[in-house]
């Protein structure tokens, strides 16, 4: 039989992996308790998943600030650290790795999410979104443009919650710098009209995702223990609009990201919806931007096992199929059908859609 790519190992820097399938972050809203710490049944959804050569937790909050939707856990308090332990020792006691997806949502929240507090976001422009509130979905509000002691401490949250991540056993972070959220608010012309340091040209608006990693250098984390993803032609979604500056300035990031950071990886998703028709989008991500980066390089974004085996990468990251396939890596290696997500319990509380989806020998 011939060796498919996708389970041969990967070895690079403080990446040892038994295959190159990672489990791309997925939100489950599972830490519904007062101070969103995470649980046991959170420990029993990763360790079942850890057959992959790598694991990325679900997008973690680096404050309160920085929430955006219920039931998701954060990396701020002494017990979200305590609460990650057991999650990343059941990772580890079967063999995998995983890193913590440190987030922010920016413009994506709600007053009610923030204690009456708007929300914060590069410029005062309403994404005209939809968010899900404890008293149901509700429209977005205007943000307040953050000032620039706002931007600061959003660069300590960061700094901070990565230190947290490796204390709690993670090993390594990924910044949430895709899909409509606070960095790539800053990115995009249409969500950033700043005329400081933070917007204005390409490399003002790129700043804060650079920030973010030299605070994070400064502070001892070391930056091959670090991921960064991006999905340059995110469209239509949360209020995502490009300009003709959008995909230069994503060129820019990743080439300086290649010249200057030694990361643990890159992480692009290829688009989640048809941009062909969309002005200014590119459609081939990897195709665009893997001459541009040296390093390693996880694509993500509507793969299979075929497709996967097949890309322009060194490793694949799954995100819908994991959720009722905890077992992808035997499912691939085997050449075993996979079974349908019910999209139903993505965000709901309790084991059900969670834990309950069996391997394909249980089932
Ligand atoms: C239920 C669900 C939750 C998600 N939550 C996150 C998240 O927290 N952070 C993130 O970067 N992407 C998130 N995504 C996007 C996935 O990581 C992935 O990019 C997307 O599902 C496309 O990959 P796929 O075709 O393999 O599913 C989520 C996707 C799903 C289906």
């Amino acid at each position: 039989m011939v060796t498919q790519p996708l389970l041969t190992a990967f070895d690079a820097d403080h990446l040892h992996l038994r295959n190159r399938v990672v489990l791309a972050p997925m939100t489950r809203s599972r830490a519904d308790n007062p101070g969103t710490v995470p649980n046991e049944l959170m420990a029993t959804y990763y360790a079942q998943r850890a057959s992959a050569g790598l694991l990325i937790s679900e997008g973690v909050y680096v404050s309160p600030e920085a929430a955006g939707y219920l039931n998701v856990p954060g990396l701020y308090s002494p017990e979200q650290v305590a609460g990650w332990q057991p999650v990343t020792s059941a990772v580890h006691a079967r063999g995998g790795q995983i890193f913590a997806q440190l987030w922010h949502v920016g413009r994506m929240s709600h007053p009610d999410l923030l204690g009456g507090a708007l929300p914060l976001a590069p410029s005062a422009l309403d994404p005209e979104a939809q968010v899900f509130t404890p008293s149901g979905f509700q429209s977005t509000v205007t943000p307040q443009a953050m000032s620039l002691a706002q931007i600061e401490k959003v660069i300590a949250d960061f700094a901070q919650a990565a230190k947290n991540a490796l204390a709690a056993g993670f090993d390594g972070v990924e910044i949430h710098a895709a899909n409509g959220y606070l960095f790539h608010q800053f990115f995009n012309g249409t969500s950033n009209t700043r005329t400081d340091a933070y917007g204005g040209s390409n490399e003002h608006r790129a700043r804060l995702l650079f920030d973010v990693l030299d605070a994070l250098r400064a502070a001892g984390v070391d930056l091959g223990r670090v991921g960064v993803r991006l999905n340059p032609s995110f469209y239509g979604l949360f209020g995502t609009t490009l300009d003709a500056d959008t995909i230069p300035t994503f060129e820019l990031i990743v080439r300086r990201l290649s010249a200057d950071y030694s990361l643990a990886y890159l992480h692009l998703c290829e688009p989640f919806t048809d941009v062909s028709q969309v002005p200014f989008a590119e459609p081939n991500i990897a195709k665009r931007f893997r001459p541009l980066y040296r390093g390693t390089l996880i694509i993500n974004g509507g793969f299979g096992q075929e497709e996967g085996n097949k890309v322009l990468a060194d490793l694949v990251s799954f995100g819908t199929h994991y959720i009722a396939n905890p077992d992808l890596v035997e499912r691939f290696a085997q050449h075993q059908p996979l079974a349908p997500a019910d999209k139903d319990t993505y965000y709901v509380p309790g084991a059900h859609g969670y834990t309950d989806y069996p391997t394909f020998s249980e089932g």
